[in-house]
């Protein structure tokens, strides 16, 4: 028996269900049973009648999966896929924060540890953060962490200033306008996408600012035959599979995130074998955190 069928076989009798990232590598995204962007493996997850989640994505994935399922397993492939950004705060930190500007309301990025999404008061995704940001009154202080870049985004487009935290992904941190001026002189008819992850230079040289998922849609609906995408590459196969007449370049070839990378068929085999690694988290830190997820999945 192959592995992809070794994996069917087990994901039956543990009454499994597979969700990957967007990010994660082609094999990994074709044997799962749904592939999306933050937002839509947190929604994923809120609706799932398998007792079995194999998380194939980084840690704080897995474990957003884990506050809104308590009753569940949720397992990661390899418990060494960790996001940078994420652990660029912790919950000590924002509380010395928040305790400098007590009038503040939270923002927290969905790539955040459980600890600091339950000192939030909302969570947000790349696809959400401007819509729900714009819900919280124009006179009340905003904090937004960890990313500096998607909170400074999010800021620019309702006009008003946050306290960031000086968070970033290490991965789009490297995309630079000058790419974008090379990539467009190169393909003059493609339409340039970037994720708002990415720093401002990119950002305000780029045609269109989108989460991942966004991407995809937008790919799908614009009359463009050619986009140049400054994000993860692992993007690519789902953009390619779901528009095969179009065609993806790359921003950055090297825009590889090596924890994405982490998760192969034989770990999710092995993940599926011992039943690990799960990923718990403790009861007094979810039921906070779930309420700031919570919150981002009703007004996102
Ligand atoms: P989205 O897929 O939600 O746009 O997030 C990108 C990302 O960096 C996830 O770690
Ligand atoms: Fe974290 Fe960046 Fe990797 Fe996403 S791409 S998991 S934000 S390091």
């Amino acid at each position: 028996m192959n592995l992809i069928d070794k994996i069917y076989r087990l994901k039956k009798e543990r009454n499994a269900t597979i969700l990957a990232h967007n990010y994660q590598i082609g094999e990994v995204q074709d044997i799962a049973d749904f592939t999306g962007d933050s937002l839509e493996l947190a929604r994923k997850a809120t609706d799932i009648d398998a007792e079995v989640i194999v998380f194939c994505g980084v840690h704080f994935m897995a474990e957003t999966a884990a506050i809104l399922n308590p009753n569940k397993t949720v397992l990661l492939p390899d418990r060494d896929a960790g996001c940078p950004m994420a652990d660029m705060i912790s919950g000590d930190q924002l509380r010395e924060l928040k305790a400098k500007h007590p009038d503040a309301k939270v923002l927290c990025y969905v790539n955040s540890t459980a600890d600091v999404k339950a000192e939030s008061d909302c969570c947000v995704t790349s696809s959400t953060a401007v819509q729900i940001a714009r819900s919280f009154p124009k006179d009340q202080p905003i904090i937004f962490v960890p990313d500096r870049h998607l909170g400074a985004y999010t800021a620019e487009q309702l006009n008003r200033e946050f306290i960031l935290w000086p968070g970033f992904c290490p991965t789009h941190q490297y995309l630079t306008a000058q790419q974008i001026f090379a990539a467009r002189k190169a393909h003059p008819e493609a339409e340039v996408l970037v994720h708002p992850e990415s720093p401002k230079p990119v950002r305000d040289a780029a045609d269109q600012v989108l989460s991942t998922g966004g991407m995809c849609r937008y790919a799908l609906e614009s009359a463009c035959e050619c986009f140049i995408i400054g994000t993860e590459i692992g993007l690519l196969h789902r953009l390619q599979q779901e528009s095969p007449q179009k065609t993806f370049i790359p921003l950055n070839e090297r825009a590889i995130c090596p924890n994405m990378k982490k998760i192969d068929l034989e770990k999710i085999l092995w993940s599926l074998t011992d039943m690990e690694t799960k990923i718990t988290v403790p009861t007094a830190i979810a039921d906070k955190a779930r309420k700031s997820i919570e919150m981002m999945l009703a007004l996102g």
